[in-house]
């Protein structure tokens, strides 16, 4: 019996095993209450609080776990996700994986840099050049649109080297911090694709068991992603300082307030969504707030 009609009870989850999405991954799942028993192995974990298992692999893995049915859901870069669509598009094979929820940590921008030294006169200067690149599908995309003819040199790893080595005159890579362009004298000049870390599902539904663990899962990383830059604030303020206040507090869902003493003086907690940064704090407290004080949210159910 294949993977994908064997009847499984329990979610799989695919996630990268080390690398840059690897803890962040982990921590946003243990965010939703998941926890496992790590195996002596480590690459499968059994879930412990809920049925729902993890699967450690290599990011580029995910796609293919998941159209093969071995695993039920991935976190994974979407530039990974969209690479691997648009091939198999390509290629004529049916979509079989699709993006479900942005994560909003991970990001980085899929992009065509070039050496320092290049003048950038914008994309019909490429014509006839060699491009190196580990994302062939979305940079061949990408150049028919633009109408243009180039040579995709198809590299897996090290694309940063390409033109020293003298296998290309350009490349496609990913940028994150843009250190490695620039400790290899590489400039980005166009951003193909925008990319962060996502949770990636089959094009089908789920069906059982699965379709309902599944939906609280997702209904947990909702909640999850809100709390993470969610924070309580509280302070105290004169009555007649608050129309000064509530402006800074525009992502504030309507604050409580209570009377501390008399008339006029006020407690006021509200949860804010936005970030609480020290300006913001200092802003607070020249406008009357006293005794500020910024509290993590453990969880929220809406
Ligand atoms: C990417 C990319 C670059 C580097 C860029 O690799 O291939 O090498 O990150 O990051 P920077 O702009 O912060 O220097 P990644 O580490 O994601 O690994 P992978 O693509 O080989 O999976
Ligand atoms: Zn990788």
């Amino acid at each position: 019996m294949s993977a994908s009609t064997e009847s499984r009870d329990r979610l799989r989850i695919a996630i990268q095993k080390s690398g840059r999405l690897a803890d962040p991954a982990r921590a946003l799942l243990g965010a939703c209450g998941l926890s496992w028993r790590e195996s002596r192995d480590r690459l499968f974990c059994y879930g412990e609080a809920l049925p729902i298992d993890l699967l450690l692999v290599r990011d580029d893995d995910i796609p293919g776990l998941i159209a093969d049915g071995v695993c039920d859901l991935g976190i994974v870069g979407r530039n990974v996700l969209a690479e691997q669509d648009l091939d198999r598009r390509q290629n004529g094979v049916a979509p079989a994986f699709r993006e479900l929820v942005p994560l909003g940590f991970g990001g980085c921008r899929l992009a065509l840099a070039v050496p320092d030294d290049w003048e950038w006169r914008g994309a019909g200067q490429l014509a006839n050049r060699r491009i190196a690149t580990s994302y062939p599908a979305l940079l061949r995309n990408w150049l028919a649109e633009q109408g243009i003819d180039a040579d995709v040199v198809t590299l897996s790893g090290s694309v940063e080297i390409a033109p020293r080595l003298g296998q290309a005159d350009l490349i496609c890579d990913l940028v994150s911090s843009g250190a490695t362009l620039a400790a290899n004298q590489l400039k980005p000049v166009t951003t193909l694709l925008d990319s962060e870390a996502v949770l990636a599902g089959p094009v089908a539904e789920f069906e059982g068991e699965r379709a309902l663990l599944a939906e609280l899962l997702l209904r947990r990383l909702d909640g999850a992603l809100r709390t993470r830059h969610s924070r309580l604030l509280m302070f105290q303020a004169e009555r007649a300082a608050i129309p000064r206040l509530l402006p800074l507090l525009p992502d504030a869902e309507s604050p409580t307030v209570l009377q501390v003493d008399g008339a006029d003086r006020l407690a006021l907690q509200a949860l804010c969504h936005g970030r609480l940064t020290w300006q913001r704090l200092e802003d607070l407290k020249r406008a009357g707030a006293q005794g500020l004080m910024v509290l993590p949210v453990e969880s929220m159910l809406a």
